[in-house]
């Protein structure tokens, strides 16, 4: 088993950092970014920037000509069957919100949005306000002792009434595969919309979304390597035509009167306003460079990496990890040990975990804690990167325990 990264070396923020005496561990929250993608959105600047869809002139044409080509390499890279049925948004977060207002229209009161004891608040608060606004039921799948959606409970959940069906892929805490293929079918048996959180997901190896078979598949790409300031909605074709329009203004409108107003269909009737251009380009690099790498080697060194770091926790009896992680992803507690003074005593030591709720208050809470510390590798983590990680963790105990 090796831990040596090949593609450490393409990325010069974690190269940076190393000379900080800084080990990046928080790659769930934003990973870092290879050469070609800051290339790309340096030379969209320094070649000419220009606006998209709107201009005749070189710098225009060629500006869109990279933008919709990142459109054609996202549908292609989640083998959506028209790049047309992808939005691109200013991030996951505005992509949810604009599922619920765009698919406010479709609840009568007493419906019911079902999402998961596992979601993110950003794939729960906008279900939640619609719900409270339109007179919905919001209920929650429970998660069973391993941190997956027990799915015989979710069969009792999941009914008639269920309009909407939102779950997550992989939880940003348990770092677990949920299962979601029942789930899907679960939802679609009754003829609910199906809502997939692949936030992080998207991030360990491709997923097809024909296959899913879920009506809507959202994602961001800071968490792809990509630059942040860009999320993604995938829909199906049928379900796109249910949403309604949301933000109003440029090039979402086909033609405009003082009086009213007829709007584009998908995607750039969800796309009012400048998009951000930059970063669009940004992530068409991103999986330009993922598509460039070998994905089963990918997929073993992440394996290596999981793997290095449950066998160093399982050094530790007092360490408890929240959830089955399946990706080198791990929440975990100390027993007699505050988050917060042990991640105070890891950050003075340069390492970087991110410690709190994680933006997921309820699962914290139903899994009988305040928070976590969660340790998060990219593909350019190595065992070096473990090993601070373990002497640091060691230092620290010694002091706390
Ligand atoms: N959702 C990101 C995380 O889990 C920010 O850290």
């Amino acid at each position: 088993m090796s831990l040596h990264s090949p593609w450490r070396a393409d990325f010069p923020g974690i190269l940076a950092l190393e000379t900080e005496h800084q080990t990046y561990l928080d790659s769930a929250a934003t990973a870092q970014k290879p050469q070609s993608v800051i290339d790309a959105i340096t030379g969209y600047y320094l070649h000419g920037a220009a606006n998209v869809h709107r201009a005749q002139h070189v710098p225009g044409e060629r500006a869109t000509r990279a933008f919709e080509g990142t459109r054609e390499k996202v549908s292609q890279w989640l083998n959506a069957p028209d790049p047309a049925q992808i939005i691109f948004t200013h991030g996951a977060t505005e992509a949810f919100n604009l599922l619920a207002y765009g698919l406010a229209d479709v609840f009568q009161a007493g419906d019911e949005i079902v999402i998961s004891a596992a979601e993110h608040h950003a794939n729960l608060l906008p279900w939640q306000q619609l719900a409270l606004r339109k007179q919905l039921t919001l209920r929650v799948l429970p998660l069973a002792d391993d941190g997956q959606i027990d799915l015989q409970q979710a069969a009792e959940v999941v009914g008639p009434r269920t309009r909407l069906l939102a779950v997550t892929q992989l939880s940003n805490v348990l770092g677990g595969w949920q299962p979601l293929a029942r789930l899907l079918e679960l939802g679609k048996a009754h003829g609910a919309i199906t809502v997939v959180d692949g936030a992080q997901g998207v991030v360990h190896g491709r997923h097809d979304v024909q296959q899913l078979g879920c009506d809507f598949y959202v994602f961001s790409s800071h968490k792809l390597y990509g630059p942040d300031g860009v999320g993604v909605i995938y829909g199906e074709a049928q379900a796109l035509k249910q949403l309604r329009h949301w933000q109003f203004g440029g090039e979402m409108v086909r033609s405009a009167t003082f009086e009213s107003a007829e709007f584009n269909p998908a995607p750039l009737g969800f796309e009012a306003g400048t998009p951000p251009i930059s970063s669009v380009i940004g992530l068409g690099a991103a999986l330009d460079y993922l598509s460039g790498q070998n994905p089963t080697a990918i997929a073993a060194h992440e394996a290596a990496l999981h793997k290095a770091l449950l066998a160093g926790f399982s050094q530790y009896p007092q360490v408890k990890i929240l959830g089955q992680p399946e990706v080198a992803l791990v929440s975990f507690v100390v027993d007699g040990v505050h988050n917060a003074d042990l991640a105070h005593l890891l950050t003075e030591q340069g390492i970087a975990v991110r410690v709190g709720h994680h933006c997921a208050m309820p699962l914290l809470k139903s899994l009988g804690q305040t928070g976590a510390i969660r340790v998060s590798l990219g593909l350019y983590n190595n065992g070096n990167d473990l090993m601070r990680f373990f002497n640091a963790f060691d230092q620290a105990l010694e002091l706390l325990q």
